[in-house]
């Protein structure tokens, strides 16, 4: 029977097998505006290789995209890079389907994939391993935290090309499958958006294992992740930002995150913002009635300073600026500046509350957290300009202006 989904042929021996989710929105937390892609690939060489399988719901177009180059049956080794669901959701199916001779993972990999789906019976493969598989060579290397302790790169040396998984990789669904198809602006955009949402946590530690792949003796002329486009040309491009994004080195850029209840921290954060603007910082007022956590977090990756505004609503801040508080909180962003405001109406515990998150956050604050008791008069918009003005003095400092 033809296939209604189709392989493409990337290299000499690899085809794309992977299913766009061009519906998706949310990515545990994080809005995919643009939906996402599952890559999975087909290496045929004296026997087949499938790499890395797809999130549950897209198992059927997975084993069609198969179907169109080889019967499924056909696959006698599977290689699991990276365990997280949309990676290894259909991996019992797609096993119980072909039956494969073996299937192998990281060290950490074969634990993970036991303790998601009582898989018991995967090949542990050890850090710098070769194996030959049909004809071909296959090298492996952990890259733990890039993105889960599991996670692994695989080398395939006869057509140059790392199956990087998560890393290199970007929630874009197209219907091209090279990056050199798509607007560069939309792929950086894009691909820094995963790393703020996805890898910023582990910003310490992806520079060294960066370093060890590229230590590694790979020659590297094609990249695969397990989102988003593949890598042919300028292959460099996101391998050469990484580091820049991992760095997270203080710009003069201030992000001022708010909600407002009667427009007061509204119109505070826009007094704040001229202040900043005046003071020569690159400002980005985000409304978060308007802006997404994960739009915020992507802003803040290469931002110097980070205010947040709150209303006080019932002794507490204003829940959209809890829940982008501690989303970013948990993302761990580094060499921050900052401050905190809000208008409140009896007791004003949101500031504070706010000022407490950005401490433990490392946030750097810059004055006393500014309060304005109801309606922001002209005495208390005065202040707010100044302490625009205050936070871009200081990243001016922090930035060598
Ligand atoms: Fe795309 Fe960490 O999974």
């Amino acid at each position: 029977m033809k296939s209604t989904f189709n392989a493409v042929k990337i290299s000499e021996h690899v085809y794309w097998v992977g299913a766009i989710d061009w519906a998706v929105r949310d990515f545990h937390g994080y809005r995919t505006g643009r939906g996402t892609t599952y890559n999975a690939y087909l290496v045929s060489g004296d026997e087949i290789i499938l790499i890395d399988t797809v999130k549950a719901p897209f198992k059927d177009e997975l084993l069609s995209r198969i179907a169109s180059v080889v019967n499924p049956k056909d696959i006698n080794y599977i290689i699991s890079n990276h365990s997280e669901m949309d990676h290894s959701g259909c991996l019992p199916d797609v096993i119980n389907a072909v039956w494969p001779e073996k299937v192998f993972a990281s060290v950490m990999g074969t634990k993970a994939l036991a303790e998601h789906f009582g898989l018991d019976n995967i090949t542990p493969v050890k850090d710098g391993d070769s194996l030959p598989l049909g004809g071909l060579k296959f090298s492996f290397l952990e890259t733990r935290m890039l993105h889960w302790p599991d996670s692994m790169v695989t080398f395939l040396s006869e057509d140059k090309l790392l199956f990087s998984q998560d890393a290199f990789g970007m929630h874009l669904a197209s219907s091209e499958r090279f990056a050199d198809e798509i607007d560069e602006a939309v792929l950086i955009w894009e691909a820094k958006k995963y790393y703020a949402n996805i890898l910023m946590p582990y910003s310490n530690i992806i520079p060294a294992a960066l370093k060890k792949v590229g230590e590694s003796g790979f020659d590297i002329k094609i990249i695969a992740p397990d989102h988003g486009p593949i890598w042919r040309n300028k292959i460099e491009t996101l391998p050469k930002l990484y580091p820049v994004w991992a760095a997270q080195k203080p710009t003069m850029k201030a992000v001022v995150v708010y909600d407002t209840m009667w427009q007061s921290t509204a119109l505070m954060a826009r007094a704040i913002g001229e202040g900043l603007a005046g003071g020569g910082a690159d400002v980005k007022l985000m409304n978060l009635r308007a802006a997404h956590r994960s739009d915020v977090a992507t802003e803040v990756l290469d931002a110097g300073a980070l205010l947040v505004g709150s209303p006080t609503i019932n002794n507490q801040m204003f829940p959209t600026v809890a829940d982008t508080l501690i989303y970013l909180k948990g993302l761990k962003p580094q060499n921050l500046v900052g401050a905190a405001f809000g208008s409140y109406g009896w007791s004003g515990e949101a500031v504070g509350k706010v000022e407490e998150i950005l401490k433990e956050m490392h946030v750097g604050l810059v004055g006393d957290g500014l309060k304005s008791k109801y309606v922001p008069n002209s005495d208390i918009l005065e202040k707010c300009v100044s302490l625009g003005k205050q936070v871009a003095d200081k990243l001016k400092e922090v930035c060598g202006k």
